[in-house]
């Protein structure tokens, strides 16, 4: 257990990485904390693009640049931002390409998607780690509560290397708390699933996005070459989305699929500016 899975990260890259000396393989556009951990520690990192247009990991190109000294490459799915999910079948491949290197599958957007967790590959490909969340579906970002699963021998390593009390006996015990509401959980994820499954399809209709990504996570990415100005209309009228207009997505904007309501004053705000 992590102080959110951004402790976890931080943990795998000091466990498993000699600095100035080892690198760790990234996927662009990605979640940024793999790459900030790795400047933290010293550590090289090796950045693949996703292939456009559906942002899958180029399996081919990453036999090429991960070497002897790719000690973890991080694949993260559901993909924030883009929202698509890696097939398992994808995993399995990347594993055993690289049995010398941990394959770390970052699914802290999991309980979106439709499809089983990489978990279940765990039997079988020894240099698999997967890491959890209570901060997304769970809604409990403020108690930091990160899950590694992986195999005994590393979870051990991490649990040496951590700080031996790295997550409170407070929050520890209102996530025990809070995890018995199962009934509450899976009611919440479901609207979210379908609120998505709204937006999308509005967001579309909208007309003014060049783009709109299915998503299997709990945000959807559109792209405008009007992205900043949309950004700065939404929030002077208090609605904050993130601006990922950056390369590989230029344009983009990471809107995160909320209540109904939030949502209806989303699509009357974007409307309006029509
Ligand atoms: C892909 C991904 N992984 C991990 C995290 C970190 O989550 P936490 O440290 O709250 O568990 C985030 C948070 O935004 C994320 O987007």
């Amino acid at each position: 257990m992590g102080n959110g899975s951004d402790e976890i990260i931080d943990l795998l890259i000091r466990s498993t990485c000699r600095p100035a000396l080892d690198n760790i393989v990234v996927f662009s556009p990605g979640y940024s904390v793999y790459e900030v951990s790795a400047a933290i520690n010293d550590v090289q990192v090796r950045s693949i693009d996703l292939l456009l247009p559906d942002f899958r990991p180029d399996v081919k190109i990453l036999s090429k640049v991960a070497d002897a000294n790719t000690k973890l490459v991080f694949l993260c799915s559901p993909n924030n931002p883009t929202g698509n999910v890696i097939p398992l079948s994808t995993v399995e491949r990347i594993c055993s390409m690289l049995p010398d290197s941990l394959v770390v599958v970052d699914e802290a957007y999991i309980d979106f998607a439709d499809m089983p967790s990489a978990t279940t590959l765990l039997d079988t490909a020894d240099n698999l780690l997967v890491l959890q969340t209570l901060s997304k579906a769970w809604g409990m970002a403020g108690l930091r509560i990160g899950i590694g699963i992986g195999r005994e021998d590393v979870v051990t390593v991490l649990g040496k290397v951590k700080p031996p009390y790295n997550i409170g006996g407070m929050a520890q015990q209102m996530a025990l708390d809070l995890l018995a509401d199962t009934d509450g959980f899976e009611r919440r994820v479901a609207e979210i699933k379908c609120e998505r499954g709204r937006m999308f399809g509005e967001l579309t209709a909208l007309g003014i996005f060049s783009r709109v990504l299915p998503s299997s996570a709990n945000y959807i990415l559109v792209f405008s070459p009007q992205c900043r100005a949309v950004h700065g209309f939404l929030a002077e009228n208090g609605v904050v989305v993130r601006l990922r207009d950056q390369r590989l997505i230029p344009d983009g904007l990471r809107i995160t699929v909320g209540t109904p309501e939030e949502n209806d004053r989303l699509l009357e705000l974007l409307k309006a500016r029509i």
